[in-house]
């Protein structure tokens, strides 16, 4: 593998290589989030991909117990956006978890979400967001979450994307 990351490159010190894991249960999924957190400082972007029911909204629970935010992380398909505030350890930061499946590509109820100030301190989440907010950062951590629909069998890929 040494080889390949090295011939693929490095963004930020991370191997640009896709990496993939399969989650037989969604506590898997939780924790991958909960692994993944563990990448994410302020000012990150973090984009969920993946077909309905495919496990989003199950790894942004594993992302917000990583980050140790308040409250409970639930579908914001009917608010579009919510806020979960830093938790009380040291250093905690917030996290935004946005919902733009019904944004519709919509980008001006994108631009009145603010998301821009979010990513000022915290941590934004966006499920359904590939192709919609890439353009807020440089760089983000995109997530492809798929379902085999014979199987069931889920998968997840992810890596940094630097925008282009
Ligand atoms: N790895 C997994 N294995 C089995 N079940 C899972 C897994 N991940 C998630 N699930 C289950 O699949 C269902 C849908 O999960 P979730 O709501 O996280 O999907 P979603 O991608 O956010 O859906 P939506 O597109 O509606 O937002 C839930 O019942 C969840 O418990
Ligand atoms: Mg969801």
């Amino acid at each position: 593998m040494g080889g390949t990351i090295g011939m693929a490159g490095m963004i930020n010190g991370r191997p640009r290589v896709a990496e993939q894991r399969i989650l037989p249960t969604v506590e898997d999924t939780e924790a991958l989030g909960r692994e993944l957190a563990a990448e994410l400082g302020p000012g990150d972007l973090v984009v969920l991909d993946g077909p309905l029911g495919a496990g989003k909204t199950a790894l942004t629970r594993g992302l917000a117990a990583g980050l140790g935010v308040q409250g409970r992380v639930s579908s914001p398909t009917f608010i579009i956006a919510r806020q979960h505030r830093p938790g009380a350890q040291p250093g905690a930061i917030g996290m935004v978890h946005v919902d733009a499946y019904r944004l519709g590509g919509n980008l001006d109820e994108l631009d009145a979400l603010d998301l821009d100030s979010d990513l000022d301190d915290a941590v934004v989440v966006v499920e359904w967001g590939l192709g919609v907010v890439e353009h807020l950062t440089d760089r983000h951590l995109r997530v492809l979450l798929r379902r085999e629909p014979d199987s069931d069998v889920r998968t997840a890929t992810w890596e940094w994307v630097t925008a282009s």
